[in-house]
């Protein structure tokens, strides 16, 4: 199972929920790939936000290490789903899709709800941590049930 997390810079929502599923997947020695990208350029290349970094260890998940990305169409052929984080992600991951197959590897993450952008809202890290946490705990049980 090879996983891809999106968002718009890839420095603050999706390498939290690349992190933290990574260290869970890591906890249940499950043998899936969890890796993520963003929809937009500016940050290719940087290391995620310091807010993000900060809220991640704070929880205890270590995330300083990766580097934004930018998202590419070949990406639909590497992963088997893709996670993204608000319906503009939605919408911008969708348009790069070759085919019926590819649209259908894309998913809100939060099923029928979007991660809000804490770019702008300091204040906004914490809960935006716990959201993706909790939802990070749900989409192995959905996935481990399916394969079964
Ligand atoms: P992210 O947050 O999509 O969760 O990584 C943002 C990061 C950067 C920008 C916007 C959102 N930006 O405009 O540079």
């Amino acid at each position: 199972m090879k996983i891809l997390m999106v968002c718009l810079g890839n420095i603050c929502r999706s390498p939290l929920a690349h992190g933290i599923l990574k260290q869970k997947v890591k906890d249940k020695q499950l043998n899936w790939i969890v890796e993520s990208a963003g929809t937009g350029d500016w940050h290719i290349g940087e290391a995620p936000d310091r807010r993000a970094i900060s809220i991640a260890k704070k929880y205890g998940v270590d995330i300083s290490s990766q580097r934004a990305r930018h998202f590419r169409p070949e990406f639909f052929e590497e992963y088997d789903l893709i996670f993204v984080m608000d319906r503009q992600n939605f919408a911008d991951v969708c348009a790069q899709a070759a085919n019926k197959g590819d649209l259908e590897k894309v998913q809100l993450f939060l099923a029928d709800d979007i991660v809000p952008d804490p770019y702008f809202d300091d204040n906004l890290f914490d809960p935006v941590f716990q959201m993706i946490d909790k939802r990070c705990m749900e989409v192995i049980e959905i996935i481990s049930k399916k394969k079964e």
